[in-house]
């Protein structure tokens, strides 16, 4: 008798938690969760490096970010979420100019890992095997509010083929910037030369249009109460 009547009362529960989804309207002022999602999947933009060579300007920004009936400003790679897929290949010299374009002030102070500087970033190529030295990988690399940094990585000629990712790795403020949408996707490409004709043939760099990227990302959007900085 206990049990059931327990379960019964669940079954309340829900059902009226149902009809309270179902008659609210959802908006920015009056907001509901969860998202329902639901938009056209969109791949990254895709930017590649062609004869061994590569250079790229990245802007970080803040910019409007849409999902269903939320508008939020975040901090953004080139107003995009996620940034651009950047394609490279084994050897390649490729340069970054890091610009950020954020404004101070910025919270300083505090300790390595505790929450600071939101406006300060630094780039890491997640799972590149590269030199942790300044002007490539390193993360204690320092790009204040209207500063910029020019990275010059140079891709390990045995660096293995596959999906890698980039994101900030400055300490204290990975959380806002990661987790505002601050990542993207770096691809190590095939050599179709050393590929299976079956596999070159239905996959990039030659027939990328059989390939889908995609790229998994918690999104947080509510206020960081623990921090105060998030926007
Ligand atoms: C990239 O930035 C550099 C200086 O930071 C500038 O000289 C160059 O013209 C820029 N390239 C593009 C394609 O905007
Ligand atoms: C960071 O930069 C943005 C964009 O310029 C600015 O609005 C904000 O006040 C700056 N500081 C903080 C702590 O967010």
């Amino acid at each position: 008798m206990e049990y059931h009547s327990k379960f019964l009362w669940l079954v309340l529960v829900l059902g009226g938690s149902m009809k309270f989804v179902a008659m609210e309207t959802c908006s920015m002022t009056s907001p509901c969760t969860p998202l329902k999602g639901g938009q056209p999947f969109r791949e990254p933009r895709q930017v590649r490096s062609t004869d061994g060579v590569f250079t790229y300007n990245m802007t970080v920004d803040i910019a409007e970010f849409t999902i269903d009936w939320l508008t939020v400003l975040r901090r953004l790679y080139d107003g995009e979420f996620p940034g651009p897929t950047f394609n490279l290949k084994p050897g390649d010299q490729f340069t970054l100019n890091l610009i950020n374009n954020l404004q101070h002030p910025d919270y300083t102070g505090g300790s390595e890992n505790t929450f600071r500087y939101p406006n300060t970033t630094n780039m890491h190529t997640h799972g590149l095997h590269i030199s942790s030295e300044i002007p490539q990988d390193s993360v204690l690399i320092e790009i204040g509010p209207e500063e910029s940094f020019q990275y010059k990585y140079r891709i390990d000629p045995q660096q293995p083929v596959g999906t890698y990712w980039y994101h900030p790795h400055y300490h204290g403020s990975i959380h806002f910037q990661s987790m505002g949408g601050m990542d993207g996707l770096i691809v190590i490409e095939d050599d179709p030369a050393s590929m299976p004709a079956e596999l070159a043939a239905v996959s990039c760099p030659d027939n990328c249009q059989h390939d889908k990227q995609i790229l998994l990302q918690t999104f947080q959007y509510s206020p960081d109460e623990e921090s105060g900085h998030s926007i």
